[in-house]
């Protein structure tokens, strides 16, 4: 049991990251991380579930629900904040357990970390997908862009067609793939980009929509418990604000991401708690002004599965704003560069974590294998775009949504704790950015997480259950005996 819960050292791991000069090249100021932050956040989340947690439980008080949202990731990008400016390496939570809660846990994180990053970059190249398809006024044939479990009945035919694969997902990955193997420098270039792409055109719609704004649309506030089909506590009232907030945490999900590319920033102990904090900080303030805007150009009813603006429901507002048409089709391209960003960090992130995870022997040396001239770890790039891929292609997108969110909440909680054990057992450690309030804030943290992890369905949890059981045979059938960690504790033997 004991060996189970050998630690590396935070002295070692530090010195073990100076050290490899030949690792990943240190090329990421403050303001590209935040980019970072705000390119894996802004997506699906905002501009597809705000509409939803609007009809289904919120009402026009979802700007309360993503405030709700953002202070349980206030706590745990607190916590986040102070690991990735302490312990500066690639791996983000999955470093910061196996420094303060052992090996096994740290293999656990690592694992539901998979969840977070692998499928969410598989959820969000579907809806990418979905939105390509939308721009070219549905001209990619449905078998080419569904998985085989999806099939519709088409125009007059009486047999469903059945879907084969979802191209275009896969080739967004693909092409995300050879631009992350190209280099750290050039993806963050390019993620400014999109990034600068969504921001703009999140601003436009709060600027221009604010003239829009009927305030009949925003009385009552929050859902009258009598509405019909409103029925049980997370779906009316102050209930509905936090039903809300467990759909819109999905918007929020990736500002973690900032503390995998650690090991690449050139200024972590400064940069890492501003790209974390600073990403959050200003991407809650345009979900909440987005949200206003949205809900009081069209009634939230509108937004429901059957009404008017329940598929694409900001291009639905968009039509009710007379004379800014155009911005229809402006505001899709953005959400595609949108979603680009999101995979492109994700992909990125996942890799970051399966470098860590392979330098300490836990899983085979190729995924910490760097390209002899781009520096990046491109077999671990190529592999994971067959997982990722074959995800995207073949499996339809509502199933690894909620998943994702498990591995996230799940790494939120671990490393909350994560905080108030390294405090006790490396109280003279130096900290360049400390939680305020320990142990109120990473109790909060861990609290609000819970509480979230509770709410989700049946189902979700206990696929997790089995990602998480099938997690542990591998550790204990490989990872456990290739461990370099215990190789080291027993050569001292
Ligand atoms: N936060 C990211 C999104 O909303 C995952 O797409």
């Amino acid at each position: 049991m004991k060996k189970l819960l050998s630690k590396k050292s935070i002295p070692h791991l530090l010195a073990e990251a100076h050290a490899n000069e030949h690792g990943l090249k240190k090329t990421l100021g403050m303001w590209s991380l935040i980019a970072l932050g705000v390119g894996a956040i802004i997506g699906a989340g905002l501009f597809v579930n705000t509409g939803r947690a609007a009809a289904e439980a919120a009402g026009s008080g979802v700007t309360l629900s993503f405030a709700v949202a953002a202070i349980g990731c206030a706590f745990a990008g607190l916590c986040y904040a102070e690991f990735a400016s302490t312990i500066p390496i690639a791996g983000s939570a999955y470093t910061y357990s196996y420094a303060t809660l052992g090996e096994v846990v740290a293999w656990i994180i690592g694992w539901s970390l998979v969840m977070e990053y692998a499928l969410g970059a598989a959820t969000v190249s579907i809806a990418w997908s979905e939105y390509l398809n939308n721009l070219l006024g549905g001209a990619i044939p449905y078998e080419w862009c569904h998985s085989p479990f999806e099939h519709k009945l088409i125009g007059n035919n009486t047999i469903p067609t059945n879907g084969i694969m979802n191209l275009p997902a896969l080739s967004i990955l693909a092409i995300l793939t050879l631009l992350l193997i190209k280099g750290t420098q050039e993806s963050a270039f390019i993620n400014g980009i999109m990034v600068f792409i969504k921001v703009a055109i999140v601003l436009v719609f709060i600027i221009v929509g604010w003239n829009y704004i009927k305030p009949e649309n925003h009385t009552p506030y929050l859902i009258p418990e009598s509405t019909i089909g409103h029925e049980g506590i997370f779906k009316w009232g102050w209930g509905g604000v936090l039903g809300g907030a467990a759909i819109v945490f999905f918007a929020f999900i990736g500002f973690d991401a900032v503390s995998t590319a650690a090991q690449e920033a050139k200024n972590p102990k400064r940069d890492m708690p501003i790209g974390i904090l600073g990403s959050l900080i200003i991407c809650t303030i345009l979900y909440i002004l987005f949200a206003h805007v949205l809900t009081g150009i069209a009634n939230w009813k509108e937004f429901g599965a059957g009404g008017a603006g329940g598929e694409a429901s900001v291009s639905y507002a968009i039509k009710k704003m007379a004379g800014y048409e155009w911005l229809g089709t402006s505001v899709n391209i953005a959400i595609l560069a949108g979603f680009s960003s999101v995979i492109l960090v994700m992909l990125m992130g996942q890799t970051r974590v399966f470098y860590s995870m392979s330098n300490d022997g836990l899983i085979p040396k190729l995924f910490s294998d760097l390209h002899p001239k781009f520096k990046t770890p491109y077999k671990s790039n190529l592999l994971l775009l067959l997982m990722v891929g074959g995800f995207a292609a073949f499996i339809p997108g509502s199933v690894a949504g909620n998943l994702t969110s498990f591995g996230t909440l799940f790494a939120f909680v671990i490393v909350c704790a994560g905080i108030i054990m390294m405090r006790k057992n490396f109280p003279d450690l130096e900290r360049p950015f400390k939680t305020p309030l320990v142990p109120l804030v990473p109790i909060l943290g861990i609290l609000v997480c819970l509480a979230m992890i509770v709410a989700l369905d049946l189902t979700t949890l206990s696929v997790a259950g089995v990602w998480m059981l099938v997690g542990l045979l591998i550790y204990f059938g490989y990872s456990k005996h290739h461990s370099k960690l215990r190789k080291q504790d027993q050569d001292k033997l």
